[in-house]
């Protein structure tokens, strides 16, 4: 693999106007969004959400990439002829990828705190993915924010994991974004969220210095600078650019392309308007863009019920999102664009 092809994959993900869908849901975690609807987390309901998804028409306007599970890499389409789920999105030019880590474990001696899993092996199911079509890879690393937590040992280990993860990812010609999450559980005030995601990232690219990372090869993803979701006093929009901004300055190396945002459990709406308070300013050195998980999918899912009746109306709800993001991050959303009803 050559620098040239992971090159162009970061190129192609970074795309102006265009963001990440991350519809890489762990079993546990599509379950628990399924059981809030009543739907059953069965291979059958998994792969016809995920197939409605990325079938959307007009998709590709806004959408580079997607992130897959492992299952869903495998799974094939039901409507039609039959296609991986890959070609689905390769025929609307939507670049492939796959969350590699196998979730998170409790850290021993550190309560409260996580380590994530899955680096035995890793190398050769790297291999497969690629095969499979894969072009980039996510790691995620949790980091909470508690009295006491986190942890020096927590950030480091999660750091060189990271860092590992990376390395693998670029030796076998994939692009890995590298994934530190700081919660925004808990009742911490905005100035605590960007010291800890300070700590993380400065250790994070501590370690991938040191594993060797190109780090002109990788993205970042991670969540923005926000009062805990608990803290009586909630930063206001402009406050979180401005601390979002300081933090990836002094933290964030200007060789990184481009840095993603997740979306971590905010209200789908704000996370666009943060967003786009964020991308206003165009005095920095990578590009800015998003991965949503919940935050392109929470109305989506709302409409969809697990009926094939109300997939068209869903797949107009994922358009209007991801639409709305993709003119966040050239700074040109506004409140006027939610007027649209969406019928079921
Ligand atoms: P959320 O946007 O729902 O936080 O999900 C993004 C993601 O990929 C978390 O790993």
């Amino acid at each position: 693999m050559t620098a040239t092809q992971l090159e162009s994959t970061v190129k192609s993900l970074l795309a102006p106007g265009k963001g990440i869908l991350a519809a890489d849901e762990s079993f546990p975690t599509i379950e628990k969004r399924f059981n809030a609807l009543n739907i059953s987390s069965n291979e059958q309901n998994r792969g016809a959400y995920r197939e409605m998804l990325f079938a959307t028409p007009g998709l590709s306007e806004f959408i580079s990439g997607v992130i897959l599970f492992d299952e869903t890499v495998r799974q094939r389409t039901s409507h039609g002829v039959p296609l991986t789920m890959p070609k689905v999105l390769a025929q609307q030019q939507i670049t492939p990828g796959v969350k590699v880590d196998k979730g998170t474990a409790s850290l021993p001696n550190f309560p409260g705190e996580k380590i994530t899993q899955g680096l035995d092996g890793l190398r050769e199911r790297l291999v497969e993915y690629r095969e499979l079509g894969m072009r980039f890879t996510k790691w995620r690393a949790v980091i909470a924010i508690d009295e006491g937590l986190p942890n020096r040992i927590a950030i480091d280990a999660n750091a060189n994991a990271l860092a590992l993860f990376a390395a693998l990812s670029q030796e076998v010609g994939l692009v890995p974004i590298v994934e530190p999450e700081i919660l925004m559980n808990g009742s911490h005030t905005i100035a605590r969220c960007e010291e800890v995601t300070n700590a993380a990232l400065e250790s994070v690219f501590a370690a991938l210095f040191e594993y060797r990372v190109v780090l002109e090869l990788m993205l970042l993803k991670t969540g923005m600078i926000l009062s805990g979701a608990e803290c009586p006093k909630q930063a206001e929009v402009g406050e979180v650019a401005e601390a979002t901004l300081r933090c990836f300055r002094r933290a964030v190396p200007a060789a990184v392309p481009g840095i993603v945002f997740l979306s971590g459990g905010q209200a789908d709406e704000m996370a666009t308007l943060r967003l786009n308070a964020i991308c206003r300013s165009s005095d920095v050195p990578w590009k800015l863009s998003f991965s949503f998980g919940r935050a392109l999918q929470s109305p989506v899912l709302n409409i969809w019920k697990g009926s094939s009746a109300n997939v068209e109306a869903a797949q107009a709800a994922l358009h209007h999102r991801a639409k709305c993001n993709s003119f966040a991050l050239q700074g040109k959303y506004s409140a006027q664009m939610e007027n649209r009803k969406i019928s079921v």
